[in-house]
This record gives C-alpha cells, structure tokens and sequence, in this order.
C-alpha cells in the first residue's frame, strides 16, 4: 500500500458571516490509519467533515481525497467513500435488511441474501431484522447507519459520532468492528466525545477548538506532551490538613477521602512514594494514577467536557 496520503487538507475555510466556523486547518491522513479529530461542541468537526463529504463548500482551502480534489471531482471518488453524518436518520418504514438493500442498490452493489445478513451481524443488528427503522432505539439506529456507510465496501469512512448514543457494550462491539476495518485496510476519519474511544482506537488524534487546530499527535504523544505527568492518590487520608504534603513540594487535590498528589513532570516516582511513606502523614494505602488522554484534553481546550460541552 502506498504511503501517500487518503486525504490531504490545506489551510481550509468556512466562514458564516462572522462565525468562523473553520478557520484555516490543515492535515493529513495516511492510508489504512483511524484518525479522529476532538473538540468540544462548535469547535468545526462536523463542518470539517462535510466539507471533505463534499457536501459543504469551503470558504477557501483545498481538500484532496483519493487523489482527487473534492470541490471539483467529488463524483469520481463518491463510490469509494462511506459516509456517517451526526445528524443521520434511516428511512422510518424500512427494515434493516430492507435499508441495505437499497443501499447497496445505490452503490451499484449486487448484494446477496447472507451479504444483507452478514453487514447486519457485523453491527450487530441480527436480532432487529424484523423492526422498521422507526421502531429502533437511538443507538440501534446509529448502528444501522453504520451498516449503511459500509455498503458500498468503502477505502474511506467518515464516521461523525458513530458511538454517540450507543450503550457501553454495544461501543466496544463498535470499536472492535472499526479494528477489523483498519486491519482489513481501509481508513477511518471519525469524530468523537469520548476521549477513551479516541486514545484505544486512534492513530492520530487532531484536536479543534474554535476552527483551528490546537494539537495533532498519537494519542501516547499528547498525553505525554499534555497529560500533566503522574499523581499518587493517598488513600483514606487521615490528617486535617494538606500542608505536609505541599510543604513537600507537591501539588495536592483532595478527592472526598482521599488526596491526589500531582508530581511534576520528569519527578521520580519512587523518590516521591518514599517521601511521603517516611513523612509521617497518615494514609491507608497509595495507588499510582497515569494521566489519559482526558487530562491532556483538558488541559488543551482549559476546560472539562461535560455532555460534549467545554465548562471553563
Ligand atoms: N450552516 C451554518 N450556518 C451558520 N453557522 C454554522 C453552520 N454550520 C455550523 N455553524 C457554526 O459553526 C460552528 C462549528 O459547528 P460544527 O457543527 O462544525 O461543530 P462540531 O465541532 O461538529 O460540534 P459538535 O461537537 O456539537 O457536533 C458552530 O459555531 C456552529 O454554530
Ligand atoms: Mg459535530
């Protein structure tokens, strides 16, 4: 497989009015890698996306996919791409099998009886077969949107929120699909809000806030870059106050009963576990805590993402 990029994004553009909605990105996505790009609610993910959709025309900026440049030759690559929007809804009186039929119609896809069945199994639709789309649950419908973007046996999915609404087994069930996927080659540019999903299943993570870029890297190189280094939480801590601890040098967070020491970065963590244990303060035990790719979220975008949305 080569190495040139899927896709290649140049300082690209959407502007309504005075709402900067994309503000001059650009990146690449290399062949057979799951991208995901991060942002808090209204950082320009969707607008992103749709733009490389060829749905949404950019302000300015360029976007080659498959070698072909979007804004001018979508239709040459449209048959090699699958798509998931955010916002997508089945058509309420067919039944899944029903849908991708259709679909597969659409692409062009001469699909047998047990291909029907065997996209239905792979998201996990199998016991839904007989239910009109309207009649599924949220996170049912999202999985067969799933199936839909994947008719076509796409190079190249975007998938906007796949997991959004989806309940925690059936996003693992998600995640280890996507791993096939990439194994089987194909590439993944995908959106999401949550941050373990990105750091499990990510190549490259691209994070947005406000248009524009604030960091790109694996998901390892931004938690160590942004993480905040490694804390010692002090278990069932039974002093009244913390001034030992910061009389040490520490950063200290309490956390009901027990108390987050924050080492700085490059600290040896031997060397502070064996200072606390000979300081004398009082605690029941001590665990180790790594920092996620949460952390280095938060510390990026300065806030925390509660339901998608950035609190300051
Ligand atoms: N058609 C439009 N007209 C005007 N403003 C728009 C339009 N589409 C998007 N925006 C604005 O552009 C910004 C980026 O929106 P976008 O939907 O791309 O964000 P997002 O990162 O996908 O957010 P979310 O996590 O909520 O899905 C927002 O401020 C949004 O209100
Ligand atoms: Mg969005």
């Amino acid at each position: 497989m080569s190495n040139k990029p899927i896709i290649t994004v140049t300082n690209l553009k959407k502007h309504y009015g005075d709402i900067k909605a994309v503000d001059g990105v650009s990146f690449e996505v290399s062949p057979g890698e799951i991208f995901s790009c991060l942002g808090p609610n209204g950082a320009g993910k969707t607008t992103t996306v749709e733009m490389m959709e060829g749905l949404r025309t950019p302000t300015s900026g360029s976007i080659e996919i498959l070698g072909a440049d979007v804004t001018q030759d979508y239709a040459s690559i449209r048959h090699r791409v699958g798509v998931l929007p955010q916002d997508f809804q089945p058509f309420d009186r067919l039944k899944a099998p029903e849908a991708i039929a259709y679909f597969g119609g659409l692409y062009g896809r001469k699909m047998t009886k047990q291909d029907v069945a065997d996209l239905i199994d792979a998201v996990a639709l199998s016991h839904r077969t007989d239910s009109v789309a309207m009649k599924l649950s949220g996170g049912e419908k999202r999985r067969l949107g799933l199936a839909l973007a994947l008719v076509g046996e796409p190079e190249l999915l975007f998938l906007d929120e796949p997991t959004t609404g989806l309940d925690a087994q059936a996003r693992r069930g998600l995640w280890r699909l996507l791993e096939g996927l990439r194994d089987e080659g194909k590439t993944i540019f995908l959106t999401t809000h949550y941050l373990d999903e990105a750091e499990i299943l990510s190549d490259d993570v691209f994070v947005m806030h406000k248009g524009k870029e604030i960091a790109r890297a694996p998901p390892m190189g931004l938690v160590e870059q942004h993480g905040g280094g490694i804390s010692i939480l002090l278990l069932d801590y039974a002093e009244k106050s913390t001034d030992k601890v910061e009389a040490m040098g520490f950063g200290v967070e309490r956390i009901r009963n027990n108390v987050k020491v924050n080492l700085t970065e490059g600290a040896s963590v031997r060397e502070a576990i064996r200072r606390l244990d000979t300081s004398g303060v009082q605690f029941r035990d001590l665990i180790t805590i790594e920092p996620t790719l949460e952390d280095a979220f938060i510390n990026l975008v300065g806030g925390t993402i509660v339901g998608g949305e950035l609190k300051k």
